[in-house]
């Protein structure tokens, strides 16, 4: 997707732009300092501690610890895609976005419209199609659906028979192409192709701009399957989508919260007794896209699958996946109804009231999160206790750094009786499996970091992308033995590539990757050496050269741990690192 722009256009976007101006717009600004700050935009609260650092471009909240470029807030605050935000920021700067030519990402571009063209009259016919069919509106009056709710859902009904779509739409090439395309028709052996939705109530599935990209379809008397959906295809990636999430957006200017349950009949059912914030994560477990994309439009979500035992399965995966996204000023509560019951029959059994009422006491994730593990484990008994600490210590460790995760630590503490220090040294211990202890651990803002020379060499060059043409890394630091150093590798390759680019773009390039967080943290880190700008060079290129002298006597030294014999010069090698004073 981001392939389809080419990266110099965003470097040089980013350079241009000025992210103090676009989140000025949006949010009023105060000069404090060098920087400036404002009530953070993505969690409550009264005191400033969103911060926008205008020599860095960069945004930090030490409440949330929400940070970025201006792209990222972009995304963040408006919701937007990777693209759309560059979109915007280019139609800001009065600039047209280019696409690679004659990429395989232009041409997906051009090949996706003819599917929702197709996908959007497919709907439109189904629309129609329902109100011709007795039976189908007495299915849905029988389910308590009304007009005007089946009209906001652009609920439909496709026909008995094998072509109505086809009938419709006409045969020719362009048609037949998107319509299997999209999975509305399916293709035979013998070439013959039929309509995949035959005698079912058809719910269409909108992205987040309210185009329709697939359908789920459900059969009105008994039989199954009870439900059939869209295939996966160009436009529609079912782990990516809430069904549900455009019309809670269209029906609400602030979404307080958004309610996740599990089927499309429970997010039109409640929706129909006036609750207009429920998404569906279309029948499968929710991933953490989907959580991603739903604290973009909200901070609070409750997730409601139903009273049995999958639907229990169902809300534990969708904890795992909450923590691995959640931060502060975000919060997630589970709500679990009686057996048999789901949001569809219980709220048109008690109504809107009640259920919100039900909303309110929903379970803390920490609640369900330790009383599903002591169900697991027997605290009674120490083994029982090391157990739940080493479950807990698994989940926890997917956590971004946040005041919740050292609450759950706490918490955690007090269950098994272990000091918080010894839980946290367990945590930390598998993720910097490599990293020597740490000489000092410094706050960046409200986060805790681990200083070593390793991450003072990163953080110089990422603050300062142009040592790397003043100063090179050694090649070999590519497969170098010490951790991080082949990251340092990695940022002096792809700042060679493009010698102007700015920490802000830099940092671009990493969206996604493993090292995102990493380098959004040291991007941050205030050290002497960060600070001292006179002679940066020099304490660059002398930390470079230890680096690189540490790395051989670590490799040189593991390889004797491990039993191994070294060649005689390497033996001459290690002889004079430790007369250097190293060892
Ligand atoms: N689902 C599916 N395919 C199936 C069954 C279910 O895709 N064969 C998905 C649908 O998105 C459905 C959701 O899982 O809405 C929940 O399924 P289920 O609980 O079985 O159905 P309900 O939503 O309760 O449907 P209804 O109330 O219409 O019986
Ligand atoms: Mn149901």
């Amino acid at each position: 997707m981001a392939g389809l722009i080419p990266q110099n256009f965003i470097d040089d976007l980013i350079s241009r732009s000025d992210i103090v101006e676009v989140i000025n717009a949006r949010v009023p600004l105060k000069r404090k300092g060098k920087e400036f700050t404002a009530c953070c935009p993505f969690h409550n609260e009264k005191t400033p501690s969103f911060t926008v650092s205008e020599s860095k471009q960069f945004f930090y909240c030490f409440g949330c610890h929400a940070k970025g470029n201006v792209i990222g807030f972009l995304m963040d605050y408006e919701h937007l895609s990777y693209v759309d935000a560059i979109e915007s920021l280019a139609a800001d700067a009065h600039l047209d976005v280019p696409h690679e030519d004659n990429g395989q990402g232009n041409k997906n571009r051009e090949d996706k419209q003819p599917l929702y063209d197709i996908l959007k009259q497919a709907a439109e016919l189904f629309q129609e199609e329902l109100k011709t069919s007795q039976r189908a509106i007495d299915y849905l009056k029988q389910r308590g659906l009304s007009g005007e709710i089946a009209k906001q859902f652009k609920i439909g009904y496709a026909p008995d028979g094998w072509d109505f779509l086809i009938s419709r739409l006409g045969k020719s090439k362009d048609h037949m192409l998107a319509l299997s395309k999209t999975g509305l028709i399916v293709t035979k052996e013998n070439n013959k192709t039929y309509d995949r939705f035959r005698d079912r109530i058809i719910f269409p599935i909108t992205d987040q701009r309210g185009r329709i990209i697939g359908f789920g379809g459900r059969i009105l008397d008994q039989g199954e399957p009870k439900y059939l959906n869209s295939p996966e295809n160009a436009v529609f990636h079912k782990g990516f989508e809430l069904y549900g999430l455009y019309e809670t957006k269209m029906a609400l200017r602030k979404i307080e919260r958004i309610i996740v349950v599990e089927g499309y009949m429970d997010v039109v059912a409640l929706a129909q007794s006036g609750i207009n914030y429920a998404v569906a994560s279309l029948g499968t477990a929710t991933t953490t896209e989907q959580i991603q994309k739903t604290f973009r439009t909200t901070h609070e979500i409750i997730f409601c699958y139903d009273g049995d035992n999958a639907g229990k399965k169902a809300a534990w995966r969708a904890l795992e996946n909450t923590l691995s996204v959640i931060r502060d000023g975000m919060i997630a509560k589970f709500l679990f109804l009686p057996e048999k019951e789901d949001p569809d029959t219980m709220v048109r059994k008690e109504g809107k009231e009640a259920f919100e009422q039900r909303i309110k006491n929903a379970t803390a994730l920490s609640e369900f999160l330790f009383e599903h593990l002591k169900q697991e484990c027997d605290i009674s008994s120490k083994e029982g206790q090391a157990q739940l600490a080493s479950k807990a210590n698994k989940l926890i460790q997917k956590m971004h750094n946040s005041l919740f995760k050292d609450l759950l630590i706490e918490e955690l503490s007090n269950i098994v009786g272990l000091s918080q220090q010894h839980l946290e040294s367990k945590i930390s211990s598998s993720e910097e499996k490599n990293i020597p202890p740490p000489k000092k651990i410094k706050p960046v803002r409200g986060q805790q970091i681990l200083i070593n020379k390793t991450r003072i060499a990163i953080a110089l060059l990422i603050q300062n992308p142009a040592l790397a043409t003043q100063h090179k890394v050694p090649d070999n630091f590519k497969q170098a033995f010490k951790k991080g150093l082949s990251l340092l590798y990695t940022l002096q390759k792809t700042i060679e590539s493009n010698s102007e680019i700015s920490s802000a773009a830099l940092l671009e390039r990493f969206r996604g990757s493993e090292h995102e967080n990493a380098l959004h943290t040291l991007s941050m880190l205030q050290t002497p050496e960060t600070e001292n700008t006179d002679n940066i060079l020099d304490v660059y290129k002398d930390i470079i050269e230890r680096l690189s002298i540490e790395d051989r006597y670590e490799f040189l030294t593991s390889k004797l741990e491990a039993g191994k014999k070294l060649t005689e010069d390497e033996m001459e090698e290690y002889k004079n690192l430790l007369q250097s004073g190293l060892g």
